[in-house]
């Protein structure tokens, strides 16, 4: 079929043509909005956590987009390694400040962007393009430490944006790759946003790998009450079912049963491969309807794809070491999580601790993570089996 009609989008951060299986999740966010809307107060952040290639920018991307049209402030990031989190952040926040602040007429802004200003100056930012009579808040967001300027900066927007009539929303994406003051910094803020009242109406949406929880919880204490976690898990039958059936239906082509099952089971809930299986499938096809054939072919093809594009490059950026260790645990978890002891003795080391430069470096790659003290897991769904094919 017409690969310009092809509807399926893999790839990373792509919006699906149905975003499958999180309606409780939007409609949770709609009374977050609600709040803010109709009374102005705020609520308890989320971190969203799941393995690669389930959904979390994605969501980031439709929160924003809802936040976006109810005129919030809204600032998307991704945390990346070597580069700094407070820029990363200023940087997302300026043009929706510039924006909120065009349809300020009564100048209720004007204060939050004086604390911005000070905040870019006492973080080193470099310049953002204001007109110089702005002047930066004294004694505001500038200590030079992260922690009490963020705050101050967020407690700032806050109430502005309280004072308009809209609220303040902040995404971040792979904050797994935070350092831990940088996460340290970030609940202090938000600690100090749900210590007012009524509650600022500052919203942190923080997504990452399923290691951040422990991660936040040990840069500070209470961060496990701080926030609301949430798991992007993969999607049930009738969730992935709708993610592959509806996009044809609105292009009048659908699937036989039985196609429709040799691609379910093959994508097993994952919404990326539910993505690569449906594009493969529908370019092979002759269509109207999707036979068994142009199911086979299909899926095969998108395991090559899968193979390609998600695993390979990860294996071979692998060093030696590493590689027994990753086969250790696709052998032994076969998908699932596997005691780092465990995995020793099955190396024949004489104790985990002979792992552990291996096992810091594959999590540092971001290719495992600790689902808990001294256990292992893969961060990429499949691999385990891809693994096991390699020689
Ligand atoms: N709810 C959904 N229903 C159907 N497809 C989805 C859904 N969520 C995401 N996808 C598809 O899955 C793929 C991966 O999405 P996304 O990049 O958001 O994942 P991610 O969790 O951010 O992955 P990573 O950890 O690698 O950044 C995309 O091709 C996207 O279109
Ligand atoms: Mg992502």
């Amino acid at each position: 079929m017409d690969p310009v009609l092809n509807p399926f989008k893999p790839g990373a951060g792509l919006r699906p043509p149905i975003l499958a299986g999180r309606d409780s999740l939007f409609a949770d966010f709609d009374v977050v909005r609600r709040k803010i809307a109709e009374l102005g107060e705020g609520d308890r952040s989320w971190i969203l956590t799941g393995l690669r290639g389930v959904g979390k920018t994605v969501l980031l991307g439709e929160l924003q987009r809802i936040a976006l049209n109810e005129g919030w402030i809204v600032a998307k990031f991704e945390v990346r390694r070597e580069h700094s989190f407070a820029e990363e952040l200023a940087t997302a926040l300026f043009s929706s400040l510039r924006t909120a602040r065009r349809q300020d007429k009564e100048g209720k802004l004007h204060n939050a962007l004086r604390v911005f200003k000070s905040f870019t100056l006492s973080m080193n930012l470099g310049v953002f393009a204001f007109e110089a009579e702005l002047e930066p808040a004294a004694g505001y967001a500038a200590s030079g430490r992260l922690s009490t300027d963020l705050t101050d900066l967020l407690v700032e927007l806050g109430e502005a944006a309280r004072s308009v009539g809209i609220g303040v929303l902040i995404l971040v994406d792979e904050l797994q790759e935070a350092e831990s003051s940088e996460m340290a910094a970030l609940s202090t803020a938000m600690h100090q946003i749900n210590q007012t009242s009524p509650v600022l109406p500052v919203f942190l949406v923080g997504a990452g790998l399923p290691s951040l929880p422990s991660q936040l919880a040990s840069a500070n204490s209470y961060a496990e009450r701080l926030y609301q976690f949430r798991t992007l898990s993969v999607l049930g039958d009738q969730d992935a079912r709708a993610a592959l059936v509806q996009p044809v239906i609105e292009r009048d082509v659908s699937w036989d049963e039985d196609a429709l099952r040799i691609a379910l089971d093959a994508a097993t809930g994952y919404p990326y491969f539910l993505q690569e299986v449906g594009k493969a499938v529908w370019n092979n096809a002759r269509g109207p309807v999707f036979t068994v054939e142009d199911a086979e072919y299909g899926t095969d093809d998108a395991r090559r794809e899968v193979n390609a594009g998600l695993y390979q490059s990860r294996w071979d950026r692998a060093t030696p070491a590493q590689k027994d260790l990753l086969r250790a645990l696709a052998q032994e978890g076969g998908g699932e999580g596997v005691a780092v002891r465990q995995l020793a003795s099955a190396m024949g080391k004489s104790s985990a601790s002979a792992l552990s430069v291996p096992r810091d470096e594959l999590i540092k790659k971001g290719l495992v993570y600790a689902p808990e003290r001294g256990v292992l897991a893969f961060t990429v769904p499949g691999f385990h089996d891809f693994i096991l094919r390699q020689d």
